[in-house]
């Protein structure tokens, strides 16, 4: 028998995400629409690509392990010190290993019920216990979060402002009160959507403070998913103990070179703001056209609501049919809604007719009127 670690041996097969290209590969033919993952179709800044072509050419070479120009970037646009930055492969790069950093097998860990599986599955990785607070009326509940933290004592409790799957947000002095309210323990406050958010979502940075870790990405408004780039600020002493576990030629030249130009392009990120903004305004008008309601969204997707669980399994599912990727929640209430990402107006357009071809199948509303 092979020595597995009796936590890998107590593990489910697991997959946190089914890939698009699984599906097309099960379907035999390419996606028409992929929207679905919240990655964004506008594209990469121009000196992003500029920049990633220019590093092919260095790709021979080791990237830098400490990504020393593009954490001194990173700490001059968030006012803190290099030591206070530290890269990864993405956010969820990052999860993994702060989860390292705290939990021991049999640690308690609290979350919301339906928030961002990956970090529940680097959890269960690590053989800790979750403790999953449901949400209230879409948004992660901090007062009942607070509740269970001093209840269950957990090493880390896991918000992300903006959320997904739902896309609402908390306000900073929410956010604040919750913080002043919490018992020993560390808070990952994922911020993977905070450039889609309105201003007043945005918590003053306070890496002294080094119960808050802050987690950030390049794979959303900066259009890198497949880069994979993701940070953390965090106190120096986290980021120092990170160091000790981290995969530290991770980040790929090509990924540093492209997030470092695209860190310098705020135009090119204003302008996917807009545009998204301006996107979920024309899903909110085209859902209530067909009798349906979107949650109002701090993100670059919206979580549109079909009325149940089922209904919204079904719509999946018959718009996948017509080659359009969407995702879903995984638990109820919030699986009353499919999840579709924001994109360009033109992909706006294919979106809206093929939900308002098939949604009549779905027996939604009487009327549909495009
Ligand atoms: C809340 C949240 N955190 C993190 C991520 C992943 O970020 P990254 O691509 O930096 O790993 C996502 C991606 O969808 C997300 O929704």
């Amino acid at each position: 028998m092979l020595p597995f670690t009796h936590i890998v041996r107590a593990l489910p097969a697991t997959v946190p995400f089914v890939p698009p290209e699984a599906l097309e590969r099960k379907q035999g033919q390419p996606l028409a629409l992929r929207v679905g993952a919240n990655e964004s179709n506008f594209g990469i800044s121009p000196r992003a690509r500029q920049a990633m072509v220019e590093a092919v050419e260095q790709v021979h070479w080791y990237n830098d392990p400490e990504g020393y120009e593009l954490r001194s970037a990173l700490a001059v646009r968030h006012g803190v010190a290099r030591e206070e930055v530290v890269l990864g492969a993405g956010i969820d790069e990052l999860l993994g290993l702060l989860v390292r950093l705290f939990v021991e097998p049999g640690d308690t860990v609290v979350t919301s019920l339906g928030a961002y599986p990956t970090f529940n599955y680097h959890v269960e990785g690590h053989g800790a216990v979750l403790h999953k607070v449901p949400y209230r009326a879409d948004r992660e509940d901090l007062p009942a979060l607070l509740d269970k933290a001093r209840k269950v004592r957990p090493k880390l409790i896991y918000v992300a402002n903006p959320d997904n799957p739902m896309g609402t947000y908390q306000r900073a002095d929410e956010l604040r009160d919750f913080i002043a309210g919490l018992p020993d323990c560390v808070l990952l406050l994922d911020e993977a959507y905070i450039d889609f958010a309105p201003e007043d979502a945005l918590l003053p940075l306070e890496v002294e403070r080094a119960q808050v870790v802050r987690l950030r990405t390049f794979s959303k408004a900066h259009g890198m998913a497949g880069a994979r780039v993701g940070y953390a600020l965090a106190h120096r002493d986290v980021v120092a103990a990170l160091d000790k576990v981290r995969n530290h030629f991770g980040v790929n030249r090509i990924a540093q070179a492209g997030a470092l130009a695209s860190l310098g392009d705020d135009a090119f990120v204003r302008s996917v703001v807009r545009q998204v903004e301006e996107g979920r305004r024309e899903y909110a008008v085209l859902a209530a056209e067909l009798g349906l309601q979107t949650v109002p969204s701090a993100t670059n997707f919206v979580a549109l609501d079909v009325g149940s669980g089922e209904r919204a399994r079904r719509l999946m599912q018959m718009l996948l049919q017509h080659g359009v990727f969407v995702r879903m929640p995984g638990v109820a209430p919030l699986d009353r809604c499919i999840r579709v990402t924001v994109g360009p107006s033109a992909e706006r357009q294919a979106f809206a007719k093929v939900l308002c071809a098939v949604l009549p199948q779905l027996d939604i509303g009487d009327e549909i009127f495009c």
